[in-house]
């Protein structure tokens, strides 16, 4: 029997098997587990989408020439999907990420789909796949979107057809810690993006780039590397997977985006959450300096959600925070921005789905 089929025949299949999938719920990380569909959509030189489908999760065919492969014409999206206590599910501002794909896409001289086709396609692979979102408290869907040149190229140019896939996978935490503090390492050698590039996009270069850095890094014990602007190396710019808040008092200071750092959604709406709870937020220069002098540091992002900082070492100096410990604005700012993703409060932003 062919497992090729569109949304409601995944729908219907997905009714008949169990509620909630076999898995040890309690020990999930951050790493694939394959779940039962994914998401495809193709866009031709006209520049429209197809309507998506429903496909068994798997390998994808590519042509050796595609451009994704050869020149790196590719995007990639993270949000994440909770279950809540009545068993219902909520997607965290999926228009935010339609809408920064789309921006991307521009940068990247790729069609994207629309904010409307997006949203309602991750609805779909969400509900083909919903026995995959961990129950309560146990962790999250993390939903991956990717746009990709698929058509072949040879001489460098826009690829002819492209390829919007959506696949899933169960998370926990995504650092080693769990929710204790991690351990940065200031970069003094390798820059992440350089003003007039492409860092404050989603392309999937900006990733492979960081690699080295990072497993350096690992390699030294450290969580993960914070990066410093390419023109003074002076102030901050990004983690290799997240963005970068500093607290003093009651001001909380972030990197303003200028182009080089991604515009986080998590980013976003802890600004948001931190100045409703009375602080005051600056988007701004941030200077390594006023890191060390911090009373506390934390990093958002969609696979990192908010993750409190237990030392930074630069130049081989290391400064601590918190008596390694969670500082209380990181701690505040976790609880209020989970309480709305699971539902837990009401949400006065208007911000689930
Ligand atoms: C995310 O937070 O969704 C990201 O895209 C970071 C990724 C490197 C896991």
């Amino acid at each position: 029997k062919t497992r090729r089929c569109h949304a409601s025949v995944a729908t219907s299949y997905i009714r008949e098997t169990s509620d909630v999938a076999d898995l040890d719920w309690e020990n999930l990380g951050f790493g694939l587990i394959g779940t039962d569909f994914m998401y495809v959509a193709k866009c031709g030189p006209d520049g429209n989408f197809s309507k998506g489908e429903i496909l068994p999760f798997g390998p994808i065919a590519l042509n050796p020439s595609a451009g994704v492969l050869n020149y790196g014409q590719g995007l990639f999206e993270g949000l994440k999907a909770y279950r809540k206590t009545d068993g219902s599910i909520l997607l965290f501002r999926p228009e935010e990420n339609a809408i920064r794909m789309i921006t991307g896409a521009e940068r990247m001289c790729m069609p994207a789909p629309t904010v409307e086709q997006f949203v309602e396609a991750v609805k779909q692979t969400v509900l083909a796949n919903k026995r995959w979102v961990p129950p309560t408290g146990k962790g999250s869907l993390y939903i991956r979107p990717l746009l990709m040149g698929s058509g072949a190229v040879l001489g460098l140019a826009p690829a002819t057809e492209y390829t919007f896939i959506i696949f899933v996978s169960p998370v926990g935490n995504y650092f080693k810690e769990g929710l204790s503090p991690i351990n940065l390492i200031v970069e003094d050698k390798f820059h992440r993006a350089s003003p007039g590039g492409t860092g404050g996009v989603k392309t999937i270069g900006n990733y492979a780039s960081v690699l080295k850095a990072q497993k350096i890094a690992k390699e030294k014990g450290y969580s993960d590397v914070l990066y410093l602007d390419a023109v003074h190396d002076k102030y901050l710019e990004e983690v290799s997977s997240c963005n970068i808040f500093v607290v003093k008092g009651n001001v909380i200071s972030t990197p303003a985006i200028r182009g080089t750092i991604l515009p986080g959604i998590t980013r976003k709406s802890i600004i948001e959450v931190a100045q409703s709870k009375g602080f005051k937020v600056e988007e701004r220069l941030v200077s390594v300096d006023e890191l060390l002098d911090a009373d506390e540091v934390f990093c958002t992002g969609t696979a990192v959600v908010v993750s409190p900082v237990g030392s930074i070492t630069y130049l081989g100096k290391r400064v601590e925070y918190g008596n390694q410990g969670v500082g209380v604005v990181s701690q505040k700012l976790y609880k209020s921005l989970t309480s709305l993703q699971m539902g837990v409060v009401e949400d006065c932003m208007g911000w689930t789905v």
